[in-house]
């Protein structure tokens, strides 16, 4: 048997969450999917996530949400990271952190999905090792289910690339997120795994990975710090489609979706 996830990038505010509404439920027939993931740290005004907002996404046909760097940003979703185990954020975080890495989804009486949230720490904050991290964490996940999709929020490309080859044959999959541009390098490595850089981005098009221009342009031109805010306008959904065997975890295809244009 073999099962399709949809693999949803960043979800940037409001303009990003009404492309999912309106998108998923023609998304899960054109593909019959099994399970819908989606990355959601910048769902709430662009920057964080709230309680609300969460519900509402796990309401409207997403199984798991994952997160990353800025999860943090609206308090009010420390709590909420504490109890739902279906809201993750890195597993790589000091002891203590509200919330954990790691969720497992039931897609029926026989197969579950396992999925582990990671942070990169090239040019982004020096937590725990990603690379030992998931390894001592696959080591036991593996013990529940042998699909296992990895959400890997990473700024350096060749961070995320070896993260692949470190994982290539133990995983199902190994999905980069976090620059919100979506790029072209989808492969099935070797020993089965399915592998790309950056999933991409759900949010406005006309705009600079999901925020409005003019804000963005200002913080460059002048060093400023800014506070930034979703743009608006047209939205693109992307994300892949993984097929994976189910009863090895084997990963038989991996698609890029570019979708609502
Ligand atoms: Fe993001
Ligand atoms: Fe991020």
């Amino acid at each position: 048997m073999e099962i399709n996830v949809l693999f949803i990038g960043d979800i940037v505010g409001r303009p990003g969450r009404n492309l999912v509404y309106r998108l998923l439920s023609g998304l899960y027939r054109r593909y019959n999917l099994d399970a819908v993931i989606a990355n959601a740290e910048n769902a709430a005004g662009g920057l964080g996530i709230t309680p609300r907002i969460a519900n509402e996404l796990l309401s409207r046909g997403i199984d798991l949400l994952t997160s990353g760097n800025h999860v943090w940003r609206k308090k009010e979703i420390f709590p909420y990271l504490e109890k739902s185990d279906r809201l993750i954020r890195p597993a790589n975080y000091p002891p203590g952190v509200p919330g954990k890495g790691i969720a497992i989804i039931s897609v029926n009486s026989k197969t579950k999905i396992g999925v582990l949230n990671l942070e990169g720490r090239t040019f982004m904050r020096p937590l725990d090792c990603p690379f030992r991290t998931a390894l001592a964490a696959i080591d036991n996940m593996r013990k529940e289910t042998p699909i296992i999709i990895i959400d890997f929020h990473a700024e350096a490309t060749s961070e995320k690339v070896a993260m692949g080859w470190l994982l290539d044959g133990k995983v199902s999959a190994v999905l980069g997120t976090h620059t919100h541009v979506q790029t072209a390098d989808e492969v099935i490595l070797p020993q089965g795994t399915a592998y790309i850089t950056d999933v991409g981005m759900t949010g406005a098009i006309s705009s600079v990975i999901g925020m409005r221009k003019d804000i963005a342009l200002k913080g460059f031109l002048t060093q400023i710090p800014q506070s930034f805010k979703p743009a608006s306008g047209e939205a693109c959904l992307q994300g892949v489609l993984l097929t994976i065997e189910a009863s090895s975890g084997r990963a038989k295809r991996i698609k890029r979706i570019k979708d609502g244009y």
